[in-house]
């Protein structure tokens, strides 16, 4: 049984989705394609050759996950908006039948009792504005927050909580380093240029959101990991050091306005392309900050390995999950409170945490995922020992809502609590997803 009693009574119980890995519908009412839709068609790109095209088939079942959702007794609901379908080409005209589809959502999260919590941005640039360079270029920031704009004077009226970026770090680090994720570089450069005007990006949405609606919450959501050396070497120090920066120091400093951590810049060496005041827009106040935690990095050493030359090496838990990531909820407590001491953030919220198993439905249509629900066991106990501690943690998302298309891993990961039966579409709450429930309601009653 797992004690909960530290987290705060009005504590948001949520569960997060993206729009390219459950949507499905790649083709309708206007969209065009994103850099995933290339990404993903591009042969060997993708486990199995999966493809997003028809996903969950969120965009026309959206009713039954919403009242999936409300049954769960969750009361909030991290979505993301897809970019190419809102402003799906570069010459900047809106699809309204795009953004209808969002309007119409938000209503629909609002008339079940649950909080929208909207990213504007998960991963899936418009192609056409990948054609342009992409985000290794400026003007592609200048574009996102066009599309920021147009997103929240449509919602503005009833969206208050808003997320700009989700995981700039692989974005930038996967998508233009190591070339697993769209649009598959590998160039040093175009990375650092690319977390740079991402971040450039999220300080032009703040503004633009805090002009269009008034007492918005806005924050931006990276993906953290706990870091800890190999050994007590100093070249294995020194390589947890250079991982912080890396995975942590990188994504955090700009954005809570201490600018990039110098040893970082140095160890890239790539000018970073900062015009006057950008710094200032990049590090302007938020109202929240949101961690994804999934795994501890224990890091070595790596002098000959590229920048920026760890490695790292597998944890000694022997629990792992599908993805083959160490089960590790410690982590999450010590990124909390290292956030909330260190950082000096006012208000957390997990915006992902969850993890991807095997799950198979019995004959008699029941998805047991006793691993998974120990897993989200573990991890909001982490929360309450880290709330208890003093971090001002006010929601968890779980990860995912449904099973969904995990990337470069296509359709094998589930991480969802409900599992979907790609064949026909078909939804079955897992046990994770029943205790998860469960645990919202004894909170709730206390
Ligand atoms: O599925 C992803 C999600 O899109 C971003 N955070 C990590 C999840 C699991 O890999």
């Amino acid at each position: 049984m797992t004690d909960l009693d530290a987290l705060p009574p009005d504590f948001r119980w949520g569960a997060a989705t993206a729009a390219y890995q459950i949507e499905g519908a790649a083709s309708e009412d206007g969209r065009a394609p994103s850099i995933w839709d290339t990404f993903s068609h591009t042969p060997g790109k993708v486990a199995n050759g999966d493809t997003g095209d028809t996903a969950c088939d969120h965009y026309h079942r959206w009713p039954q996950d919403l009242d999936l959702a409300r049954r769960l007794g969750l009361d909030a609901y991290r979505f993301s908006i897809a970019w190419p379908r809102v402003v799906p080409l570069a010459d900047g005209t809106v699809n309204p039948a795009g953004l209808a589809f969002y309007d119409r959502l938000v209503d629909a999260v609002l008339e079940r009792g649950m909080t929208p919590f909207p990213t504007l941005y998960h991963w899936d640039l418009p192609q056409a504005q990948q054609d342009r360079g992409g985000w290794p270029e400026r003007a592609t920031a200048e574009r996102f927050a066009e599309y920021a704009a147009v997103v929240a004077e449509k919602l503005g009226d009833r969206v208050q909580d808003w997320c700009t970026l989700n995981e700039p770090l692989c974005s930038s680090w996967l998508g233009h380093l190591e070339g697993t994720m769209a649009p598959g570089r590998r160039d040093l450069t175009a990375a650092v240029r690319t977390s740079y005007h991402l971040h450039l990006g999220h300080g032009l949405a703040v503004r633009a959101l805090r002009a269009a609606v008034p007492g918005a919450r806005i924050g931006i959501v990276n993906n953290l990991s706990s870091i800890e050396p190999a050994s007590d070497s100093p070249a294995d120090l020194a390589a947890a050091r250079r991982a912080d920066g890396h995975i942590n120091r990188w994504w955090l400093d700009p954005v809570l306005g201490r600018g990039y951590p110098q040893d970082m810049v140095d160890l890239y060496g790539v000018e970073l392309p900062v015009q006057d005041g950008d710094l200032e827009l990049i590090g302007a106040p938020l109202d929240w900050v949101g961690l994804n935690y999934y795994f501890r990095q224990i890091v070595a050493d790596d002098p000959a390995g590229p920048v920026p030359r760890f490695r790292q090496l597998p944890g000694p838990n022997p629990e792992r999950t599908a993805m083959d990531w160490e089960v590790h909820a410690p982590g999450l407590e010590e990124l909390l409170l290292r956030l909330t001491e260190e950082y000096g953030v006012r208000r957390l919220y997990v915006t992902e945490n969850g993890a991807a198993y095997r799950d198979t439905v019995t004959a008699d249509g029941r998805v047991e995922d006793a691993e998974r629900t120990a897993y989200l066991e573990q991890h909001l106990a982490a929360c309450a020992r880290a709330v208890a501690k003093g971090a001002p943690l006010a929601g968890y998302f779980a990860w995912s809502l449904l099973d969904n298309f995990e990337w470069a891993y296509g359709y094998d990961k589930r991480f969802g609590l409900v599992h979907v039966d790609y064949e026909t579409q078909r939804r079955t709450v897992k046990r994770s997803g029943h205790r998860y429930a469960e645990l919202i309601s004894a909170h709730r009653a206390r």
